[in-house]
Protein backbone atom coordinates (compact mmCIF):
# COMPACT_ATOMS: atom_id res chain seq x y z
CA UNK A 1 0.00 0.00 0.00
CA UNK A 2 2.59 1.95 0.69
CA UNK A 3 3.34 2.33 -2.77
CA UNK A 4 0.08 3.41 -4.04
CA UNK A 5 0.56 6.71 -2.05
CA UNK A 6 4.16 7.26 -3.00
CA UNK A 7 3.17 6.91 -6.81
CA UNK A 8 0.32 9.45 -6.35
CA UNK A 9 1.88 12.26 -6.77
CA UNK A 10 -0.39 14.86 -8.59
CA UNK A 11 0.40 17.71 -9.97
CA UNK A 12 -0.75 19.76 -6.86
CA UNK A 13 1.78 17.93 -4.83
CA UNK A 14 5.66 18.19 -4.60
CA UNK A 15 7.30 15.07 -5.42
CA UNK A 16 10.45 16.15 -3.79
CA UNK A 17 9.39 16.54 0.41
CA UNK A 18 11.13 14.01 3.18
CA UNK A 19 9.52 12.09 5.81
CA UNK A 20 11.23 14.64 8.29
CA UNK A 21 10.26 17.51 6.18
CA UNK A 22 6.72 16.53 5.77
CA UNK A 23 6.65 15.78 9.57
CA UNK A 24 8.23 18.61 10.77
CA UNK A 25 5.45 20.65 8.44
CA UNK A 26 2.61 19.22 9.71
CA UNK A 27 3.08 19.07 13.55
CA UNK A 28 4.16 22.83 12.63
CA UNK A 29 0.28 23.65 11.31
CA UNK A 30 -2.39 24.66 13.34
CA UNK A 31 -4.56 22.71 13.59
CA UNK A 32 -1.43 19.60 13.62
CA UNK A 33 -1.53 17.13 10.20
CA UNK A 34 0.33 14.66 9.20
CA UNK A 35 0.04 12.21 5.98
CA UNK A 36 -1.31 9.54 6.05
CA UNK A 37 0.63 7.94 3.38
CA UNK A 38 3.35 7.53 6.01
CA UNK A 39 1.06 4.57 7.54
CA UNK A 40 2.40 2.39 5.46
CA UNK A 41 5.93 1.26 6.51
CA UNK A 42 6.83 -2.31 7.10
CA UNK A 43 4.58 -2.75 10.04
CA UNK A 44 2.07 -0.39 8.44
CA UNK A 45 1.61 -2.58 5.59
CA UNK A 46 0.85 -5.59 7.88
CA UNK A 47 -1.40 -3.88 10.52
CA UNK A 48 -3.28 -2.74 6.97
CA UNK A 49 -3.32 -6.30 5.94
CA UNK A 50 -4.92 -7.06 9.26
CA UNK A 51 -7.91 -4.62 8.84
CA UNK A 52 -8.45 -5.60 5.27
CA UNK A 53 -9.34 -9.56 7.02
CA UNK A 54 -11.39 -7.75 9.94
CA UNK A 55 -15.21 -8.32 9.89
CA UNK A 56 -16.25 -4.63 10.63
CA UNK A 57 -13.48 -3.30 7.10
CA UNK A 58 -16.38 -4.01 4.94
CA UNK A 59 -14.89 -2.34 1.69
CA UNK A 60 -12.45 -5.38 0.76
CA UNK A 61 -15.35 -8.07 0.66
CA UNK A 62 -17.93 -5.94 -0.85
CA UNK A 63 -15.23 -4.96 -3.47
CA UNK A 64 -14.71 -8.31 -3.92
CA UNK A 65 -18.15 -9.00 -4.07
CA UNK A 66 -18.41 -6.35 -6.91
CA UNK A 67 -15.53 -8.43 -9.35
CA UNK A 68 -16.36 -11.43 -8.89
CA UNK A 69 -20.41 -11.19 -9.40
CA UNK A 70 -19.93 -8.57 -12.49
CA UNK A 71 -16.63 -9.62 -14.22
CA UNK A 72 -18.44 -10.98 -17.08
CA UNK A 73 -20.48 -7.83 -17.32
CA UNK A 74 -16.84 -6.03 -16.88
CA UNK A 75 -15.40 -7.71 -19.59
CA UNK A 76 -18.73 -6.47 -22.15
CA UNK A 77 -17.77 -3.07 -21.01
CA UNK A 78 -14.15 -3.52 -22.28
CA UNK A 79 -15.92 -4.48 -25.36
CA UNK A 80 -12.36 -5.01 -27.13
CA UNK A 81 -10.68 -8.02 -27.94
CA UNK A 82 -6.95 -6.68 -27.27
CA UNK A 83 -6.51 -4.15 -24.66
CA UNK A 84 -3.90 -3.62 -21.59
CA UNK A 85 -5.35 -3.84 -18.80
CA UNK A 86 -3.25 -1.72 -15.99
CA UNK A 87 -4.09 -1.23 -12.46
CA UNK A 88 -2.46 1.52 -10.44
CA UNK A 89 -1.15 0.35 -7.17
CA UNK A 90 -0.90 -3.38 -7.51
CA UNK A 91 -1.28 -4.77 -3.64
CA UNK A 92 -1.43 -8.29 -3.53
CA UNK A 93 -3.84 -8.31 -6.40
CA UNK A 94 -6.62 -10.36 -4.60
CA UNK A 95 -9.19 -8.72 -6.23
CA UNK A 96 -7.90 -8.06 -9.32
CA UNK A 97 -6.98 -12.10 -10.15
CA UNK A 98 -10.65 -12.43 -10.35
CA UNK A 99 -10.85 -10.87 -13.37
CA UNK A 100 -7.67 -12.00 -14.55
CA UNK A 101 -8.87 -15.41 -14.28
CA UNK A 102 -12.37 -14.33 -16.12
CA UNK A 103 -10.50 -12.79 -18.98
CA UNK A 104 -8.24 -15.74 -19.88
CA UNK A 105 -11.11 -18.19 -19.63
CA UNK A 106 -12.51 -16.10 -22.21
CA UNK A 107 -9.71 -15.95 -23.90
CA UNK A 108 -9.52 -12.42 -23.85
CA UNK A 109 -6.12 -11.05 -25.63
CA UNK A 110 -5.07 -8.98 -23.03
CA UNK A 111 -1.99 -7.61 -21.04
CA UNK A 112 -2.06 -6.95 -17.66
CA UNK A 113 0.74 -4.28 -16.25
CA UNK A 114 0.05 -3.54 -12.55
CA UNK A 115 1.79 -0.52 -11.94
CA UNK A 116 3.53 0.30 -8.23
CA UNK A 117 6.66 1.96 -6.89
CA UNK A 118 8.01 -0.94 -4.97
CA UNK A 119 9.44 -3.36 -7.18
CA UNK A 120 9.17 -6.05 -4.26
CA UNK A 121 5.58 -6.05 -4.46
CA UNK A 122 5.62 -6.35 -7.96
CA UNK A 123 8.63 -8.77 -8.61
CA UNK A 124 5.93 -11.23 -5.69
CA UNK A 125 2.89 -10.57 -7.61
CA UNK A 126 4.45 -11.56 -10.80
CA UNK A 127 5.84 -14.49 -9.98
CA UNK A 128 2.71 -15.68 -8.20
CA UNK A 129 1.22 -14.83 -11.28
CA UNK A 130 3.08 -17.01 -13.29
CA UNK A 131 2.86 -19.89 -10.80
CA UNK A 132 -0.87 -20.00 -11.24
CA UNK A 133 -1.49 -18.87 -14.52
CA UNK A 134 1.95 -18.95 -16.99
CA UNK A 135 0.05 -17.95 -20.03
CA UNK A 136 -0.88 -14.64 -18.51
CA UNK A 137 0.69 -11.74 -20.21
CA UNK A 138 2.12 -9.88 -17.38
CA UNK A 139 4.44 -6.73 -17.28
CA UNK A 140 4.66 -5.14 -14.20
CA UNK A 141 6.05 -1.29 -14.57
CA UNK A 142 7.76 0.79 -11.63
CA UNK A 143 7.95 3.67 -10.66
CA UNK A 144 5.34 6.81 -11.06
CA UNK A 145 2.03 6.57 -12.25
CA UNK A 146 2.05 9.60 -14.44
CA UNK A 147 5.54 8.75 -15.87
CA UNK A 148 4.23 5.20 -16.45
CA UNK A 149 1.10 6.25 -18.18
CA UNK A 150 2.71 8.59 -20.29
CA UNK A 151 5.10 6.36 -21.45
CA UNK A 152 2.35 3.18 -22.38
CA UNK A 153 0.06 6.18 -23.97
CA UNK A 154 2.93 6.92 -26.13
CA UNK A 155 4.43 3.27 -27.12
CA UNK A 156 0.99 1.34 -26.40
CA UNK A 157 -1.49 1.46 -29.29
CA UNK A 158 -4.07 -1.11 -28.10
CA UNK A 159 -7.12 0.27 -25.65
CA UNK A 160 -6.47 0.72 -21.81
CA UNK A 161 -8.31 -0.53 -19.16
CA UNK A 162 -7.51 1.55 -16.26
CA UNK A 163 -7.96 -0.10 -12.35
CA UNK A 164 -7.72 2.19 -9.67
CA UNK A 165 -9.63 0.07 -7.07
CA UNK A 166 -10.10 -0.23 -2.65
CA UNK A 167 -11.80 3.15 -2.44
CA UNK A 168 -8.14 4.95 -2.53
CA UNK A 169 -9.43 7.50 -4.10
CA UNK A 170 -11.53 8.33 -0.46
CA UNK A 171 -8.22 9.08 0.62
CA UNK A 172 -7.64 12.30 -1.31
CA UNK A 173 -9.42 15.68 -0.25
CA UNK A 174 -12.15 16.28 -3.17
CA UNK A 175 -9.30 18.69 -4.54
CA UNK A 176 -7.10 16.47 -5.00
CA UNK A 177 -9.09 13.49 -6.30
CA UNK A 178 -10.24 15.65 -8.91
CA UNK A 179 -6.59 16.72 -9.82
CA UNK A 180 -5.46 12.92 -9.48
CA UNK A 181 -8.10 11.95 -11.89
CA UNK A 182 -7.77 14.68 -14.52
CA UNK A 183 -4.07 13.68 -14.78
CA UNK A 184 -4.78 10.20 -15.25
CA UNK A 185 -7.17 11.19 -18.24
CA UNK A 186 -4.60 13.20 -19.47
CA UNK A 187 -3.08 9.70 -20.74
CA UNK A 188 -6.28 8.19 -21.81
CA UNK A 189 -7.86 8.11 -25.39
CA UNK A 190 -11.92 8.64 -26.10
CA UNK A 191 -12.16 4.59 -26.23
CA UNK A 192 -10.18 3.68 -23.00
CA UNK A 193 -11.78 3.03 -19.82
CA UNK A 194 -11.16 3.82 -16.28
CA UNK A 195 -12.69 1.64 -13.15
CA UNK A 196 -12.44 3.57 -9.84
CA UNK A 197 -14.17 2.25 -6.32
CA UNK A 198 -15.75 4.50 -3.72
CA UNK A 199 -16.77 3.42 -0.35
CA UNK A 200 -20.49 4.65 -0.35
CA UNK A 201 -22.67 6.69 2.54
CA UNK A 202 -24.60 4.30 4.41
CA UNK A 203 -25.32 3.82 8.15
CA UNK A 204 -23.06 5.79 10.11
CA UNK A 205 -22.59 3.07 12.87
CA UNK A 206 -21.03 0.80 9.76
CA UNK A 207 -18.64 3.14 8.85
CA UNK A 208 -17.60 4.34 12.48
CA UNK A 209 -17.15 0.27 13.14
CA UNK A 210 -14.66 -0.27 10.42
CA UNK A 211 -12.71 2.33 11.41
CA UNK A 212 -13.07 2.13 15.02
CA UNK A 213 -12.67 -1.60 15.36
CA UNK A 214 -13.30 -3.02 19.25
CA UNK A 215 -10.03 -5.15 18.39
CA UNK A 216 -8.09 -1.99 18.10
CA UNK A 217 -6.10 -2.61 15.00
CA UNK A 218 -6.91 0.65 13.47
CA UNK A 219 -5.91 2.21 16.12
CA UNK A 220 -2.86 0.29 16.00
CA UNK A 221 -2.35 1.29 12.79
CA UNK A 222 -3.00 5.33 13.28
CA UNK A 223 -0.68 5.36 16.31
CA UNK A 224 2.33 3.33 14.22
CA UNK A 225 2.89 6.29 12.78
CA UNK A 226 3.98 8.16 15.52
CA UNK A 227 6.24 5.33 16.21
CA UNK A 228 7.53 4.79 12.78
CA UNK A 229 8.33 8.57 13.22
CA UNK A 230 10.09 7.44 16.87
CA UNK A 231 12.01 5.10 15.00
CA UNK A 232 13.47 6.59 12.09
CA UNK A 233 13.50 10.33 13.24
CA UNK A 234 14.33 9.76 16.85
CA UNK A 235 11.52 10.90 18.53
CA UNK A 236 9.72 10.39 21.93
CA UNK A 237 6.47 9.74 21.14
CA UNK A 238 4.93 8.44 24.50
CA UNK A 239 2.22 6.13 22.58
CA UNK A 240 0.29 5.56 26.16
CA UNK A 241 -0.51 9.76 25.92
CA UNK A 242 -2.08 10.08 22.63
CA UNK A 243 -5.04 7.97 21.23
CA UNK A 244 -7.09 6.99 18.24
CA UNK A 245 -10.28 8.84 17.33
CA UNK A 246 -12.57 8.54 14.45
CA UNK A 247 -15.86 10.37 13.21
CA UNK A 248 -17.91 10.50 10.56
CA UNK A 249 -19.83 13.18 8.84
CA UNK A 250 -23.21 12.10 7.23
CA UNK A 251 -24.18 15.05 5.32
CA UNK A 252 -20.55 15.56 3.78
CA UNK A 253 -19.38 12.12 3.78
CA UNK A 254 -16.07 12.41 5.21
CA UNK A 255 -14.78 10.39 7.27
CA UNK A 256 -11.72 11.07 9.30
CA UNK A 257 -8.88 10.09 11.49
CA UNK A 258 -7.32 11.85 14.30
CA UNK A 259 -4.20 11.11 16.75
CA UNK A 260 -5.55 12.86 20.47
CA UNK A 261 -2.92 14.01 23.04
CA UNK A 262 -4.30 13.19 26.38
CA UNK A 263 -2.20 15.30 28.61
CA UNK A 264 -0.03 18.54 27.66
CA UNK A 265 2.94 17.57 26.84
CA UNK A 266 6.41 17.67 24.64
CA UNK A 267 7.69 15.62 22.36
CA UNK A 268 11.41 15.75 20.89
CA UNK A 269 12.88 14.70 17.54
CA UNK A 270 15.44 14.29 17.69
CA UNK A 271 16.71 13.72 13.67
CA UNK A 272 15.02 17.73 13.18
CA UNK A 273 16.13 18.52 16.17
CA UNK A 274 13.16 20.16 16.83
CA UNK A 275 10.62 20.04 19.85
CA UNK A 276 6.70 19.97 19.58
CA UNK A 277 4.36 20.97 22.22
CA UNK A 278 0.93 19.74 22.13
CA UNK A 279 -1.82 20.70 24.54
CA UNK A 280 -3.76 18.39 26.48
CA UNK A 281 -6.34 17.20 23.83
CA UNK A 282 -5.13 18.53 20.94
CA UNK A 283 -5.70 16.56 18.06
CA UNK A 284 -3.83 15.56 14.60
CA UNK A 285 -5.60 15.00 11.66
CA UNK A 286 -3.87 11.92 10.11
CA UNK A 287 -6.56 10.66 7.60
CA UNK A 288 -9.69 11.33 5.39
CA UNK A 289 -11.54 8.49 4.09
CA UNK A 290 -14.15 10.15 1.98
CA UNK A 291 -17.55 8.72 1.35
CA UNK A 292 -19.37 9.19 -2.03
CA UNK A 293 -22.91 9.13 -2.88
CA UNK A 294 -24.09 8.77 -6.46
CA UNK A 295 -24.40 12.46 -7.55
CA UNK A 296 -21.07 12.91 -5.83
CA UNK A 297 -19.51 10.55 -8.17
CA UNK A 298 -21.00 11.73 -11.29
CA UNK A 299 -20.07 15.08 -10.23
CA UNK A 300 -16.19 14.11 -9.90
CA UNK A 301 -16.43 12.23 -13.03
CA UNK A 302 -17.87 15.24 -15.13
CA UNK A 303 -15.66 17.67 -13.43
CA UNK A 304 -12.61 15.97 -14.04
CA UNK A 305 -13.31 15.16 -17.92
CA UNK A 306 -15.28 11.68 -17.74
CA UNK A 307 -18.72 10.54 -18.21
CA UNK A 308 -20.25 7.95 -15.48
CA UNK A 309 -20.72 4.56 -18.16
CA UNK A 310 -22.18 2.10 -15.52
CA UNK A 311 -22.27 1.90 -11.51
CA UNK A 312 -21.52 -1.30 -10.47
CA UNK A 313 -22.47 -2.47 -6.69
CA UNK A 314 -22.30 -5.32 -4.29
CA UNK A 315 -26.03 -6.33 -2.98
CA UNK A 316 -25.69 -4.46 -0.38
CA UNK A 317 -24.77 -1.28 -2.15
CA UNK A 318 -22.13 -0.59 0.39
CA UNK A 319 -19.67 -0.27 -2.55
CA UNK A 320 -19.02 0.85 -6.00
CA UNK A 321 -16.70 0.38 -8.71
CA UNK A 322 -17.49 2.85 -10.95
CA UNK A 323 -16.54 2.80 -14.87
CA UNK A 324 -15.68 5.89 -16.32
CA UNK A 325 -15.11 6.99 -20.25
CA UNK A 326 -13.49 10.44 -21.05
CA UNK A 327 -16.12 13.00 -22.48
C1 LIG B 1 -6.25 2.57 1.88
N1 LIG B 1 -7.50 3.19 2.26
C2 LIG B 1 -8.50 3.04 1.20
C3 LIG B 1 -8.01 2.78 3.59
C4 LIG B 1 -9.33 3.53 3.90
O1 LIG B 1 -10.33 2.84 4.11
O2 LIG B 1 -9.33 4.76 3.89
C5 LIG B 1 -7.01 3.04 4.68
C6 LIG B 1 -7.55 2.73 6.06
N2 LIG B 1 -7.44 3.49 7.11
C7 LIG B 1 -8.01 2.93 8.16
N3 LIG B 1 -8.52 1.79 7.78
C8 LIG B 1 -8.24 1.63 6.46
Amino acid sequence: MKSVYLSMVSKTEEATSTFGEDISKGLSQQPKQLPSKYFYDAKGDQLFQDIMNMPEYYLTNAEYEILDTQKSEILELIGADTFDLIELGAGDGTKTKLLLEHFLEEKADFCYSPIDISGNVLRQLKSDLQRRWPELCCEPLQGDYFKILEDLALTHDVKKVILFLGANIGNFTRERAQAFLEHVGDYMRQEDMLLVGFDLKKDPEVILNAYNDPAGITAAFNLNLLERINRELDADFDLDQFKHWETYDPITGATRSFIVSMTDQEVRIGALEKTFHFDAWEAIDVELSQKYDVPMIEKLAREAGFEVVKNLYDEKRYFVDSVWKKR
